[in-house]
């Protein structure tokens, strides 16, 4: 069902984990299946510097949180906040079509870990 990059990135994520004293962090559900997805950042400048994800969702939302987790490292917020899940599948060769729904916690998590920093950088 899964090519062999997205079992690589299953089996091998990148990025799992929390980072302390997070810059962001966003939290969100999956409404189609219930799962779960928290991304942290670490960010200076308004450049992520790091980025790290914890998640009770299936293989397909491990390997695509592991892949957007490495591909917006380095990003400024902006180009962070215009990654798509559908860039991310693309990265991975493809992802089952009952499965796009999964990729999309780490789109969300993102954005909504931005938009924290940014309500603590203006509060
Ligand atoms: Fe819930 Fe994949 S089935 S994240």
């Amino acid at each position: 069902m899964y090519n062999e990059k997205i079992m690589d990135a299953f089996s091998n994520p990148k990025n799992v984990g929390e980072i302390e004293n997070a810059d962001g962090c966003g939290t969100v559900g999956n409404e189609k299946c219930g799962d779960i997805m928290q991304i942290t950042l670490k960010i200076e400048n308004d450049i992520i510097v790091d980025a790290k994800f914890k998640t009770f969702g299936c293989a397909a939302a491990i390997a695509t949180s592991s892949t957007a987790t490495d591909m917006i490292k380095g990003m400024t917020i902006e180009q962070a906040l215009k990654v798509t899940n559908k860039q991310v599948i693309e990265v991975l060769g493809g992802l089952p079509a009952q499965k796009i729904h999964c990729s999309v916690l780490a789109e969300e998590a993102i954005k909504k870990a931005i938009e924290d920093y940014l309500a603590k950088k203006n509060a």
